[in-house]
């Protein structure tokens, strides 16, 4: 974990408007002072990412321990980023966070249009991790941060990861080198859950993007029922359909293509064939260029070791990467909506 003279450094970098990666729970972000336009820019430069996409603003959690029970408090965190802010946002608020959460709410007047895409509406998170509250507390303010990877690439969840992911950039395209802040691995693993606040009496709360908060727990806590998702314009960029790409083609096992992957087994491509158990019908004929490895059982382990998985095997040289068809339940959602996004973005 980095001293406290390190967190002071990484302070005095946001201040002067730097970039800082930063471990949080989910994966780690690109962070920068959300309150500079500069400041801002160089996110979008660094990440090679369409400026008209939004970013989420990283607020620190209420000063007293006891106040992350009370939404008072949480309405003090959110007022100078939010205005009209619904009671299930407080009530959101006072359950997951600091956590893996994500809220959409209407932006306060002050909030740059460069985070926002453009859009009246900002997304906030407190992220629970000691390194990024540590920062957050030191900088005194708060920072817009996408996950620390190259644009529709997969998300870093060590150290190392947002190393590897900038060091074949040249230089020049984001101007200066980046601190990055090492936190250890990432608990969670997978983004946080995207939830729209912001349309409430229309359609409820409105999930963007699955985490590992779910559908459910949400109407739990909302007592709202979750809305189906509008067709809209609304830009945010986990929305793409090809995202969280390795360069390795990745296809998912399904019934409908079992006979396609069979055929592709009497091939010379090499594979790796993630399986919840190795698969019968191979058990005999084990072939000298297909690997298999198991796959998590348990959703959140699935979830926390996704992207180190799919970096590990995107370094090796395979030819496919085979997963298996996730469970169509709710607890699955995150991890689902990642494999199936990688796997329509892989390869290229
Ligand atoms: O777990 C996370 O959320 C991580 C960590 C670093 O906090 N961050 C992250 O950021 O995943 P990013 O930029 O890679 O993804 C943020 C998503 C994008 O899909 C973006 O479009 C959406 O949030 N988003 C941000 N503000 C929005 C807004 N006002 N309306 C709709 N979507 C928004
Ligand atoms: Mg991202």
């Amino acid at each position: 974990m980095p001293t406290s003279d390190v967190i002071e450094t990484a302070a005095t970098k946001l201040v002067q408007g730097s970039l800082v990666a930063i471990p949080t729970e989910t994966v780690y972000g690109l962070a920068a002072d959300a309150s500079s336009k500069t400041a801002v820019a160089k996110i979008f430069k660094a990440k090679g990412r369409p400026n008209d996409h939004p970013l989420i603003v990283h607020i620190a959690k209420p000063t007293a321990s006891l106040e992350v029970n009370d939404e008072e408090s949480w309405a003090e965190q959110l007022a100078p980023w939010a205005r009209d802010i619904p009671t299930v946002a407080l009530t959101l608020a006072k359950s997951f966070w600091p956590g893996p959460l994500t809220m959409i709410l209407p932006r306060a007047k002050n909030v740059l249009y460069e985070l926002t895409g453009g859009q009246e509406t900002v997304g906030l998170r407190c992220p629970d991790h000691p390194v990024a509250q540590a920062l957050l507390t030191q900088f005194k303010g708060a920072v817009a941060a996408p996950s620390a990877n190259r644009f529709g690439r997969v998300s870093p969840t060590s150290a190392q990861h947002v190393v590897d992911e900038f060091s074949g950039v040249p230089q020049s395209e984001w101007d200066e080198e980046i601190m990055v802040l090492d936190g250890g691995l990432c608990s969670v693993g997978i983004e946080s859950t995207i939830v729209d606040l912001t349309r409430l009496d229309d359609y409820g709360p409105i999930i963007l993007r699955p985490g590992v908060i779910t559908k459910e727990q949400i109407e739990k806590t909302t007592g709202m029922q979750v809305g189906k998702r509008p067709e809209d314009n609304m830009r945010h960029s986990g929305g793409l359909s090809a995202h969280y790409a390795p360069k390795t083609r990745l296809l998912i096992a399904t019934s409908e293509n079992k006979t396609q992957l069979i055929a592709l087994l009497k091939t010379p491509a090499k594979i790796a064939w993630l399986a919840w158990e190795a698969p019968a019908q191979f058990t005999d004929s084990i072939q000298s260029n297909l690997v298999i490895q198991t796959f998590p059982k348990d959703n959140l382990q699935a979830a926390k070791s996704l992207y180190q998985l799919l970096r590990e095997l995107d370094a090796k040289a395979y030819d496919y990467l085979v997963f298996p068809k996730l469970p169509d339940t709710d607890e699955w959602a995150g991890v689902r909506d990642r494999l199936q996004r990688a796997a329509v973005g892989s390869g290229i």
